[in-house]
């Protein structure tokens, strides 16, 4: 499976003839898993219409930065975060020299703006356009910003001039775009993630369990693997796919957990906790089904092992990181659980009202040892790269080995 299976890409069209190569793209983009989302600027409009893009996407196009009916389906600052990647292409040297001012005087500008997402800019000019000093400026600007610049390629341009300047072909564009998720910051590294709820029996068809989907340790599990680590995933019943290259164990009860993340975690890296495990289970599970006899019915629990603790006094230990969801104080209870537990870093979420469990987003407050990072609100998948990147700055800090950062973001 690519990398780009199941990204939410974000590809804004500027107005070049290269335009028509887009349309093209957006169909390999699919075709490789992804969802693909279109923002033209005006200009674009002018080289193929939005209902190209719209029939190739699937989706209406976004044109318009103050359009209420656009604005009401899906407004620019959703669309925005719903970006796994932002993909400029064609990308004029125009468009260039819009993004390097900061402007936001259009939707597309608006969004690359807007965006946690890493930007990708596939240039398309006249030769003597890319080769002019204010280009060239521009793009050291935005490199230095961590913009990836995809292209532009060598050859024969539309304008009948030869040289540097042609837009890369979908394919190349596509490749390029993988790499921004396949950062290798955790190249030759161990990872265990566990997740999900687990299921306490009570009897042989009742449970007890709680209402965590998986989708953050399932996330984190992927993130992990596309910054190239060998990740075990250990998950509790959740209804969920498998992320590609990683390896899945499947648990029911804390126990069962546990023992499956002491059996992988020997010789692992990092050890990354997202489950939400019971703290309790029910002590003597019946045989049989228990009759509804009484007008009460009085189970007895047990307290099961903490997992992420026994990680953490295993000597010796991977890097160990724990969540604590908290309804109340949370960087207070966070730090004091970080301490407790004696974690190496520790992410921190506010749960309640539609907030943290079987939800698409979330954030985080990211504590460790003299350090603290805020993960403001985006989707899971999003947070799982920034989370990370920055076990793997601090794991890099702790062992010595800095990992480049290639990128602007993960
Ligand atoms: O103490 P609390 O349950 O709030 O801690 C949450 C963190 O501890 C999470 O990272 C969770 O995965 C982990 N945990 C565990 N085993 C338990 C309970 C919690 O690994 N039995």
């Amino acid at each position: 499976m690519s990398s780009l299976a199941r990204k939410h890409i974000l590809l804004g069209v500027t107005g070049g003839i290269a335009a028509y190569k887009a349309a093209e793209l957006t169909r390999r983009l699919r075709q490789a898993g992804a969802e693909v989302r279109v923002a033209m600027t005006a200009a674009a409009q002018g080289f193929v219409t939005p209902l190209t893009f719209q029939a190739l996407s699937g989706h209406p196009v976004h044109t318009d930065l103050m359009d209420p009916a656009a604005e009401a389906a899906m407004g620019h600052i959703e669309l925005a975060r719903w970006a796994d990647a932002v993909l400029v292409a064609p990308c004029t040297a125009d468009f260039m020299a819009r993004l390097v001012q900061g402007e936001a005087d259009d939707l597309l500008a608006t969004l690359c703006l807007a965006s946690r997402a890493p930007l990708a800019l596939a240039p398309a000019m006249n030769p003597q356009m890319w080769a002019h000093p204010a280009t060239r400026a521009n793009r050291e600007a935005l490199a230095e910003r961590g913009v990836t610049l995809l292209g532009p390629a060598a050859g024969e341009m539309a304008c009948g001039e030869t040289g540097e300047g042609r837009m890369l072909e979908p394919e190349a564009l596509l490749a390029g775009l993988a790499e921004l998720f396949e950062t290798g910051r955790l190249a030759g590294r161990r990872v265990v993630v566990t997740a999900g709820p687990t299921r306490e029996p009570i009897d042989p068809v009742r449970y007890i369990s709680n209402r965590s989907s998986g989708r953050m340790g399932f996330a984190v599990a992927e993130a992990a693997a596309e910054a190239g680590a060998e990740v075990v995933l250990i998950a509790g019943p959740v209804a969920l796919e498998t992320p590609a290259r990683v390896t899945r164990v499947d648990v029911e009860t804390a126990a069962q957990m546990h023992a499956a993340v002491m059996k992988a975690v020997p010789g692992a890296d990092v050890f990354i906790a997202t489950a939400a495990v019971a703290d309790y289970r029910v002590e003597g599970v019946a045989a049989q089904k228990i009759k509804k006899t009484g007008e009460t019915l009085e189970l007895r629990l047990t307290r099961n092992p903490d997992i992420l603790a026994d990680v953490a006094a295993r000597e010796p230990r991977p890097f160990v990181v724990g969540f604590a969801a908290e309804t109340e104080r949370l960087i207070e209870h966070a730090r004091e659980k970080l301490d407790r537990k004696g974690l190496d870093l520790i992410a921190a979420n506010p749960v309640g009202e539609g907030q943290g469990f079987d939800t698409e987003d979330n954030c985080l407050e990211l504590l460790w040892a003299g350090g603290q990072r805020s993960l403001p609100r985006a989707r899971k998948s999003r947070l799982a790269r920034e989370l990370v990147a920055v076990i793997a700055e601090r794991l890099g800090a702790e062992t010595g080995k800095v990992i480049p950062l290639k990128h602007r973001t993960p």
